[in-house]
C-alpha cells in the first residue's frame, strides 16, 4: 500500500475504512454528507487516528465541536463520575444542579451585567428556534430579520433563516413564514459595491428602506445575526456592522440575537466573539464547542426576555442533560484558566499570518481573513471578476486529507476553505499543517501562477 507521508500507513481510504464506507453508502442516505472518507479509531488533542492507523492532524474540530481539544482527561474524568451518579431524569421530572449551574456560568460568561437566563437544549439549531420563540412571545411580535449568508440550522425555521440554497434549501421548501433577509457586510463582495470602509455604513443604511419596503420595525421581534458567519464561509464585518445592527434593534425595540454557535468559546481569541466590540447582546445562541463534542445548545438572554413565555411553554427531554453540562463545566473551567485565551490568540496570529503570506504567494488565493482563529481563504478563478474556484477549493480539501490534514470547505459559492483548529493545538502541529494546507493550495494554483495579481 502506498505511504504517503510518515503518519500515513495506507492510501486515503485505507482498506478497513473502504470496507465501512460500503457499509455505510448502503444504510446511510447519501445526504447526510462527509468530508473524509475515512473511519475514526481515536483523537487526542489535534490528532485524529483511523481505523487503518493513519493519523491526520485535525483543522476542523469535528465541526468547531472541539476547541478544548479531543478527549481531555479532564472531561472525560468528570463525565465518568457523572455517569456513575445517573445519566438523564429529564429536567422537567426530576431536577439537578449541573443544568443550574451551568445557568449560572453562562450569565456570569456572558457580556452584560443584567440578571439573566439561560434555557439548555440539544443543539445549535434548537437554541436558535427557542430564542426565536421567545422574542416573539416576549415582543408580541411576528417578524424575524436575518442576513445573506447566514447558517443557522437545519430545522425547519432554522433552514428558513439560512440563506445558502444548495444544499440547505433547495427543495425542502415551503419554507416558515415572516422572515425577511437583509445584506451582510461583506467587505470581498460588498452587495453594494462598496470599500471596505463603507461596507458597514452602506448595510446599516439600508435598512431604513428595508424598514420601507420590506417590513414594519414594529412588527420585528428579533435580528438574528452571526459575528462572523460560520457556514457562510468565515465573513469578518468591519467593525462598526454589529453594534449598528444592536442600535437599530434597541431604538425598534427588536430583540438583538447574536448566533455565537461558531464563534463561541474560544474561537476568535475572545470567549464570544462580540466581546470584540463590546457589544450586550438581547439573547446569545451557544452550541458546537459549549460542551467539548457532548450534544448541547443554549439560550441566555436577559432575565425579564427569557422569563416571558409561561410555564411549560420551553423545553424539551433530552435538553441541557446531565452529561452535557457536566462536560461544559469542564470546557468553561479549562477556558478560564490562565494562557488558554493566550494561547488561542496566538494559534489565530500564526494562522492569520500564514494564510496572508500565502493570500501574496497564490494568485488563486482571492482574499484570506480572519478573527482569531476563525480563519479562511476565499479562492476565486479570476482576482478581478471574482469568479468562485469551488472545484479548486474541492482539490484542496482532498489533498489535505490525503496528506494527513482533515479540513473543511465553507461558503454559499463553496470556495471557501477554513480552518477551525482545535485551540490547544500546539505550534509545531499547527506549522505542519499550514505546510500541507499550503502544499495543496501551490497544486492547484499552479494553473493560475501566470496570471497578474490584482
Ligand atoms: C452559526 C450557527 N448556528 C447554528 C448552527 C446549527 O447548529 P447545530 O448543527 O448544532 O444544529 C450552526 C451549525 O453549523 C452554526 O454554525
Amino acid at each position: 500500500m502506498k505511504k504517503t507521508s510518515e503518519n500515513l500507513k495506507t492510501e486515503i481510504p485505507g482498506p478497513k475504512s473502504k470496507g465501512m464506507i460500503e457499509l455505510r453508502e448502503k444504510y446511510v442516505p447519501r445526504g447526510v454528507f462527509n468530508t473524509v472518507p475515512a473511519f475514526i479509531e481515536k483523537a487526542k488533542d489535534s490528532l485524529i487516528t483511523d481505523i487503518d492507523g493513519n493519523t491526520f492532524i485535525d483543522f476542523a474540530s469535528g465541526l468547531a465541536t472541539v476547541n478544548v481539544g479531543h478527549s481531555r482527561k479532564e472531561i472525560t474524568e468528570a463525565l465518568r463520575v457523572q455517569i456513575e451518579k445517573y445519566l438523564h431524569t429529564c429536567f422537567h421530572v426530576f431536577m439537578y444542579e449541573p443544568y443550574v449551574r451551568l445557568a449560572e456560568k453562562l450569565a456570569e460568561i456572558t457580556p452584560g451585567n443584567f440578571p439573566k437566563k439561560t434555557i439548555l437544549v440539544n443543539s445549535g439549531a434548537e437554541a436558535v428556534e427557542n430564542a426565536i420563540k421567545v422574542s416573539r412571545y416576549f415582543t408580541k411580535r411576528k417578524s424575524v430579520i436575518t442576513f445573506e449568508h447566514a447558517f443557522h440550522g437545519r430545522t425547519l425555521l432554522t433552514m428558513t433563516l439560512t440563506s445558502k440554497l444548495r444544499y440547505y434549501k433547495l427543495g425542502f421548501g415551503p419554507f416558515a413564514p415572516e422572515v425577511y433577509r437583509m445584506p451582510y457586510a461583506y467587505p470581498y463582495r460588498c452587495p453594494f459595491g462598496s470599500d471596505y470602509s463603507n461596507c458597514a455604513v452602506a448595510c446599516l443604511d439600508h435598512f431604513k428602506s428595508f424598514f420601507k419596503t420590506h417590513v414594519d420595525p414594529e412588527e420585528v421581534a428579533a435580528v438574528i445575526v452571526e459575528p462572523v458567519t460560520g457556514e457562510g464561509g468565515f465573513i469578518v464585518p468591519p467593525p462598526e456592522f454589529l453594534p449598528g445592527i444592536a442600535r437599530i434593534c434597541k431604538e425598534n425595540g427588536i430583540v438583538f440575537i447574536v448566533d455565537e454557535v461558531q464563534t463561541g468559546f474560544g474561537r476568535t481569541g475572545e470567549m464570544f466573539a462580540v466581546n470584540h466590540y463590546n457589544l450586550e447582546p438581547d439573547i446569545m445562541v451557544m452550541g458546537k464547542s459549549i460542551a467539548a463534542g457532548l450534544p448541547l445548545g443554549a439560550v441566555t438572554g436577559k432575565a425579564e426576555i427569557m422569563n416571558a413565555p409561561e410555564v411549560g411553554s420551553l423545553g424539551g427531554t433530552f435538553g441541557g442533560n446531565p452529561l452535557s453540562c457536566v462536560a461544559s463545566l469542564k470546557v468553561i473551567e479549562i477556558m478560564q484558566e490562565e494562557g488558554f485565551m493566550e494561547h488561542a490568540r496566538r494559534v489565530g496570529e500564526l494562522i492569520n499570518e500564514r494564510l496572508k503570506n500565502m493570500h501574496e504567494k497564490y494568485y488563486i488565493i482571492g482574499d484570506a481573513r480572519g478573527l482569531g482563529a476563525m480563519a479562511a481563504i476565499e479562492l476565486v478563478k479570476d482576482r478581478v471578476t471574482k469568479e468562485p474556484a469551488k472545484e479548486e477549493a474541492a482539490e484542496v480539501i482532498k489533498q489535505c486529507y490525503k496528506n494527513g490534514l482533515v479540513i473543511m470547505k465553507a461558503g454559499v459559492y463553496d470556495n471557501v476553505v477554513r480552518l477551525l483548529v482545535p485551540l490547544i493545538i500546539d505550534e509545531g502541529l499547527l506549522l505542519r499543517g499550514l505546510d500541507i494546507l499550503e502544499k495543496a493550495v501551490r497544486a492547484v494554483n499552479k494553473g493560475y501562477s501566470s496570471k497578474k495579481k490584482a
